[in-house]
């Protein structure tokens, strides 16, 4: 910066400098979410399915039920090591995407032997690389609550989703108050080595969901997960 400029152009420089290193911030804070999340799914790839192919079959098994009901072109977002892949409906097209190649690694090999699983890509549920519209299905099970950014995953989720197509998310939900909502609070510190966020409610999930929800299902063990189907509103006939 030279002497001889002016106050509004100093201003100018130092809040541009400013803007640039909150800009470089925002992105380190987004880079180190998306390391610990994967870091986190590396730890857990190898026990995955064994701890968790019971305590998660229940809402697995309830969204399949009900994608097989649908038909098309399905996302399963965060499909992590491809438990549900072997039972769509031998007829839907299915694409799934993972932020950890650790996971993705063991759903390659499940998905070896069915031809309808098209793509396994490793990709961010908030940065899709598909075009608007572009699926009839968008489900994520057990994702919401382990992204960085769940809103901007939500909102990713509902851009690539067809008119008149479905969005189903499968997930706990904490308790608005007692003594559960109290635990889940506290463990929300210990949020990145988890690799999940225990303390995300709801109601906070409607309030950034654009569609409507067509209905809710409580699934087991003792209730503790919820499964919902958004459905995206056909656009008006025209002339209407
Ligand atoms: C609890 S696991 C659920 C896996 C699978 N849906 C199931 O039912 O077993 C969460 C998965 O979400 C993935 N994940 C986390 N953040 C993600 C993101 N931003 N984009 C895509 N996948 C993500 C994790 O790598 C992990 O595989």
């Amino acid at each position: 910066m030279s002497r001889s400029e002016t106050f509004p152009e100093r201003v100018r420089f130092f809040a541009d400098r400013v803007k640039s290193r909150l800009k470089s911030l925002r992105r380190d804070v987004a880079k180190l979410d998306e390391t610990a999340v994967r870091a986190a799914y590396a730890r857990w790839a190898p026990y995955y399915d064994i701890i968790f192919r019971a305590p998660l079959y229940w809402g697995r098994q309830a969204a399949v039920k009900h994608i097989n009901t649908l038909s098309g072109h399905v996302l399963e977002a965060g499909v992590g090591t491809g438990m549900s892949l072997p039972n769509y409906r031998s007829d839907l097209e299915i694409t799934g995407i993972d932020l950890s190649e650790d996971m993705l690694e063991r759903a390659r090999i499940r998905a070896r032997d069915l031809p309808n699983v098209r793509e396994l890509a490793t990709m961010d549920a908030g940065d899709l690389a598909f075009p608007d519209d572009h699926f009839d299905v968008v489900v994520a099970m057990y994702v919401i609550t382990v992204v960085p950014d769940p809103a901007r995953v939500m909102r990713e989720l509902e851009r690539v989703t067809k008119p008149g197509g479905t969005v189903i998310l499968v997930n706990h939900f904490s308790a608005d108050s007692g003594l559960r909502a109290h635990a889940e609070r506290a463990l929300e510190r210990f949020a990145d080595r988890l690799g999940w966020n225990p303390d995300f409610s709801k109601s906070r999930l409607l309030a950034r969901m654009a569609m409507p929800l067509e209905q809710e299902t409580t699934v087991p063990p003792f209730g503790l997960f919820t499964m919902l189907p958004f459905r995206n509103p056909e656009p008006p006939a025209s002339g209407a």
